[in-house]
């Protein structure tokens, strides 16, 4: 099958592609190497895509409508699957901006350009983040969401709207994944596992915030790509349940998925697996709460085991050595 990717140079979308073209399928990638960070670490893992003969990458600005055109008519994929944007929730407080270029702008261009060449299936990223405030627990697809805590998780949020009016106006199907903190090899140097990993294996301290009282459900980025892979074939069709828990819309065939491991981890658990991983002591900088930061996460995956049988279940100590062990390997510390 031919797929189009978006965001293939980024934590997710290189595990994604690379899974794709090992199952044999083709691969076209787009993505415009956005220095937020390390743009070495993007151009590594497009590096290791180049391996394999079905990946075409395109290196440009989704905000850029004319090209995406091109693309698409150049690619004809039968399925695109959106992970391109801006990410990182302490970013923006100092860039919003970026966030209503890459994730608002990036995304309507995205869905013009389906319009323009609908396909069999759309999959895009949204984030637990669009939990905001909720604070019933497990997080459900069917909750409200109207209390986004930060500027990056009320652009995911608008973007799942988007879908939904593109879906229930073009036909074209939707699902969007609300991601649970994803971790693993070849991961973001921006979020704690890796900073965390890094500043222990280099003797600095760590800075902990809300002096360590938070829990994320933290999933394995194997699981998560095995799980995005199975939706695939999951498309969805206005009003038709799987499960008493589905979010299916009544109106439009679009549909809302949590990915998570359904486990929440405290952060000072998160530091211990770390520590046994790199075999040694954190030094630690107790903070108070970060602005815009949610105290928990939990994802309930019963709509992911409906429509597709299995879920995430990597633990977080084999998931943290796995991601030491890439970590000390490929940085040789
Ligand atoms: N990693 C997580 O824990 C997590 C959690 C929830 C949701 N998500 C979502 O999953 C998706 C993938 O996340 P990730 O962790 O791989 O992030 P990432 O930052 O590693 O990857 C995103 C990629 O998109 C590219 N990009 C950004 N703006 C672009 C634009 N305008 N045009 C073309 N390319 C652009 C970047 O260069 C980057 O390589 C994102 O949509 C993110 O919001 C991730």
């Amino acid at each position: 099958m031919k797929f189009l990717v978006t965001g293939s140079a980024g934590f997710i979308g290189f595990h994604l592609s690379r899974s794709l073209l090992e199952a044999g399928h083709a691969v076209a990638g787009i993505d415009a190497m956005v220095p937020y960070y390390d743009v070495g670490l993007k151009q590594a893992r497009h590096a290791q895509l180049s391996r394999h003969a079905g990946f075409t990458p395109h290196l440009f600005d989704l905000a850029d409508p004319g090209r995406l055109a091109e693309v698409m008519a150049a690619e004809a994929p039968e399925v695109v699957i959106h992970l391109a944007a801006q990410a990182g929730v302490r970013y923006a407080l100092e860039h919003p901006e970026s966030y209503i270029h890459a994730n608002i702008q990036g995304t309507f261009s995205l869905l013009e350009a389906c319009k323009a060449r609908p396909v069999r299936h759309l999959l895009m990223a949204s984030t637990s983040s669009a939990y905001g405030a909720n604070a019933s627990m497990p997080f459900r697809e069917t909750d409200a969401v109207a209390t986004p805590l930060n500027i990056y998780a009320a652009t995911k949020l608008a973007t799942e709207q988007m879908g939904h009016s593109y879906a229930a106006l073009w036909q074209q199907p939707v699902t969007m994944f609300r991601f649970f903190t994803v971790y693993g090899p070849w991961g973001r140097p921006d979020m704690a596992m890796f900073r965390f990993t890094d500043a222990i294996l280099q003797g600095r301290p760590i800075d902990v915030y809300n002096h360590g009282r938070m829990e994320r459900d933290f999933t394995y980025v194997d699981d998560l790509v095995a799980a995005v892979i199975r939706l695939v074939d999951c498309v969805p069709e206005a009003g038709r349940r799987v499960a008493e828990c589905d979010s299916v819309s009544p109106v439009a065939p679009f549909r809302v998925v949590n990915i998570g491991n359904a486990s929440p981890v405290p952060l000072l658990e998160l530091i211990a697996a770390i520590e046994t991983a790199c075999g040694r002591e954190a030094t630690r900088n107790y903070l108070p709460l970060q602005p815009g930061e949610v105290l928990k996460t939990w994802a309930d995956t019963a709509l992911l085991r409906a429509l597709t049988g299995q879920v995430p279940a990597t633990d977080i100590r084999t998931g943290t050595a796995a991601f030491v062990a890439w970590f000390r390997q490929h940085y040789g510390l």
